[in-house]
């Protein structure tokens, strides 16, 4: 989604904003701009339409300077364009402004303070640097100004301001979206995520909601909303830049599914012991063990990874799981049990949908775990608990290694949890060595990648829609590949649960539907193989996927047998692959799906 960068104190301020724009392009945008100026008061905006690339072609050499703000926008109010694109201008062109969020009351705000100003488009953020601009002129100062249009600005931002009189200044402000400080020697940054900043600097300042910072070239200054000053150490980030770029790779997703078998072994290294023990936080053990039921909130692909946690847990730990989708959860909550303990599950560790529930249950006074792939990320920070993914960063939209890492995390604190109930099934469950053979069987499959992509041209070249079906966890499975195959090569997949298919939405199969069938439960198969027989006789391309020992000759794809429990592990891997080969072959961007962005900072 919308991604910020600033840079104050360097030459090369143009360079530095187009670079850390392109390291946000992965989190999705449809336009971009930036302003730079400098010390000769000289100013540059330029926006454009599309990619980064197309910015770039628009920036001439003379667009030069030494501080400077720039802005990748997802659109939410107002549509795709050149006008609507940030950075914004207030109408005398004295502010410049950048925003991640959405303004909430910005109808109120343009009637009670801007029925005199005429404004460009049709975006939040132009409310927002014109309201800056109005109490600029009732005599406040930029600084004053600013803080006075936090306090009637109601909803989420990351906000960066440049006053082009006073161009030794950014001003920075958040609420509910991500923003740091990097820090430099004689320079600073601003980045909505610190990947951007990383060819600057690794040593990154948080800051809070509610704080003002203002960034100069060799100091910044946090105010809380009172007007106290903060003191905060930086940290430093421990991302490699190698760990962002896709090296030979065609595709980051490609990488990604790649990266499987060592996110694998790096989970087992975190997560273990030498004697193969779980090493996470008694507290956490402790706490869920006296829950009476545990609650997994998530979106997207996280929530199809929770309700193969479901799975896990209540089988290790006996604890009843209810899985829910965090934008229907956090307004139609269910009634709660007794002692509830609440598990979510975030990639980016940023997502508003989620964070809404959140901010709920930490106000009902319930006990939280985030499982995360960012450190320090919202829903990290505003949780008691935290669990690490050790995915590396996830760059390509369609999420990949961020699945499996989630169910392998779950499947280690399932099991920490049941070895504390002394739950017999956990204790006979050797973690450790189970997630090495999975490691090891994503390898052979990985290994299979020319098998898929010829497959993948016999079964989904032309089709309009095609449907995966299987049963308890293949079912799960199902959900997650089907949506992996329709949010990037734009066919329309469904994954359904096999037995519920004839109920109705078999009305839809056709000659030559494709149907992925997902075989990896003993005691369903033959039902999941019945299924499969009954979409054939209407004329369904069936494409099964099966366990080595469920398989059959005319099986399509062979997984090795592993552990019962950790078969989705394995699983989808080959799902990743037909999404990834569908949409090379269709001739779409893998990394890059239209209308989505990677990390979804607004409800
Ligand atoms: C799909 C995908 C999304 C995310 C969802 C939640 O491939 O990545 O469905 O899973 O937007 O994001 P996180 O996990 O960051 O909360």
């Amino acid at each position: 989604m919308c991604g910020i960068v600033g840079i104050i104190g360097k030459d090369n301020a143009t360079d530095i904003l187009v670079q850390g724009l392109e390291k946000l392009e992965y989190r999705g945008y449809d336009s971009a701009g930036i302003f730079v100026t400098g010390k000769e008061q000289e100013e540059y905006l330029v926006k454009s339409l599309g990619r980064i690339a197309d910015l770039q072609n628009k920036i001439s050499p003379e667009v030069q300077g030494t501080v400077g703000i720039g802005h990748t926008r997802w659109a939410t109010h107002g549509k795709p364009s050149e006008r609507n694109a940030h950075p914004h201008t207030s109408s005398n062109r004295q502010f410049i402004l950048v925003h991640n969020g959405v303004i909430e009351n910005f109808e109120e705000i343009k009637q009670e303070f801007l029925q005199t100003k005429s404004l460009e488009g049709e975006t939040d953020t132009e409310i927002a640097v014109h309201l800056i601009e109005h109490f600029a002129e009732t005599g406040l100062s930029t600084k004053e100004a600013f803080k006075k249009a936090l306090t009637v600005i109601n909803g989420s931002y990351a906000f960066a301001l440049i006053d082009k009189n006073d161009p030794d200044t950014i001003y920075v402000a958040k609420n509910k979206s991500p923003l740091l400080i990097g820090l430099g020697e004689d320079f600073n940054v601003i980045c909505s995520d610190a990947m951007a900043m990383l060819t600057e600097t690794n040593h990154f300042v948080e800051i809070a909601d509610g704080e003002m910072v203002i960034v100069k070239a060799d100091k910044i200054v946090i105010e809380d909303q009172k007007g106290n000053l903060v003191y905060r150490e930086s940290y430093e980030a421990q991302l490699d830049l190698s760990d962002i770029e896709k090296g030979t790779y065609p595709y980051y997703m490609l990488k990604e599914i790649d990266d499987q078998p060592a996110v694998m072994r790096r989970i087992v290294q975190e997560y273990t012991n030498t004697l193969g023990e779980t090493i996470i936080d008694e507290k956490i053990i402790e706490t869920i063990t006296a829950s009476d039921r545990i609650y997994i909130v998530a979106c997207g692909t996280s929530y199809n990874a929770g309700w193969v946690g479901k799975a896990l847990l209540e089988k290790m730990t006996n604890i009843p799981v209810e899985v829910h989708l965090s934008s229907e959860f956090g307004y139609n909550m269910p009634l709660l049990s007794e002692k509830p303990f609440f598990i979510f599950l975030s990639q980016s560790g940023e997502t508003a949908d989620s964070r809404q529930v959140l901010v709920q249950v930490n106000e009902q006074g319930f006990s939280s775990l985030t499982l995360t792939n960012v450190v320090g990320s919202t829903l990290s920070r505003e949780a008691d608990y935290t669990l690490l993914l050790h995915a590396g960063p996830e760059i390509a939209v369609a999420s990949t290694k961020a699945y499996t890492a989630q169910i392998a995390v779950l499947a280690v604190l399932a099991k920490a949890v049941g070895d504390n109930k002394r739950n017999q099934f956990s204790l006979d469950f050797d973690i450790a060595h189970e997630l090495s053979v999975i490691a090891a069987v994503i390898e052979t499959i990985i290994d299979e990648k020319m098998l898929i992509s010829q497959l993948v041209e016999e079964y989904l070249t032309t089709t309009r829609n095609a449907f995966y079906i299987g049963r308890g966890v293949d079912y799960y499975v199902s959900m997650e590949a089907s949506l992996k195959l329709k949010e990037i090569s734009y066919i329309q997949a469904e994954g359904f649960a096999a037995g519920e298919l004839k109920h109705g939405t078999i009305a839809l199969v056709e000659e030559g539907t494709p149907v992925f069938g997902i075989i990896t439960d003993k005691k369903t198969a033959a039902h999941t193989r019945g299924n499969l027989k009954e979409v054939e006789s209407r004329g369904a391309h069936n494409f099964v996927i099966a366990l080595a020992s469920l398989s059959k000759e005319t099986d399509q794809f062979i997984i090795p047998d592993v552990h019962p429990l950790l078969t989705p592990l394995v699983s989808v891997v080959p799902t990743q692959l037909i999404a990834y080969f569908a949409t090379l072959q269709r001739g779409y961007d893998v990394d890059k799906p239209r209308n989505l962005a990677k990390s979804v900072t607004v409800e």
